[in-house]
């Protein structure tokens, strides 16, 4: 039995599509997801709506390392999920690489 709130690891992407520095996102069931790279070069990935007012992070402008919100202006760190405006932190969800595909455990 997972824990409360917990989904097991479906399949995200292929490693391929991520990027070195950038952003590519993808859709578990109804959760949006935002997958990066962290400094390391380790895939990670966060939830892909923004913490301000859950609009879709998807479209929004990447400098820097940082994500802007396509809707009212919120940043994160892409490798981080950290906000840069004042705003929670992106939810992280772990990632399990299987050969070449990304796995995600996306919360509830
Ligand atoms: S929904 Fe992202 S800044 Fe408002």
């Amino acid at each position: 039995m997972l824990p409360s709130g917990q989904t097991d690891y479906q399949d995200a992407c292929s490693t391929m599509q991520v990027p070195k520095s950038g952003v590519f996102f993808t859709t578990i069931g109804s959760q949006e997801v935002m997958l990066a790279r962290d400094a390391a070069g380790e895939i990670v990935a966060f939830s892909g709506f923004c913490t301000h007012s859950l609009g879709k992070l998807e479209g929004g402008a990447v400098e820097d390392g940082e994500i802007t919100c396509p809707h009212h202006g919120a940043r994160f760190d892409i490798r981080t999920g950290r906000a840069k405006t004042p705003c929670p932190n992106l939810p992280r969800f772990d990632v399990k690489i299987e050969g070449r595909r990304v796995l995600v455990r996306p919360s509830r």
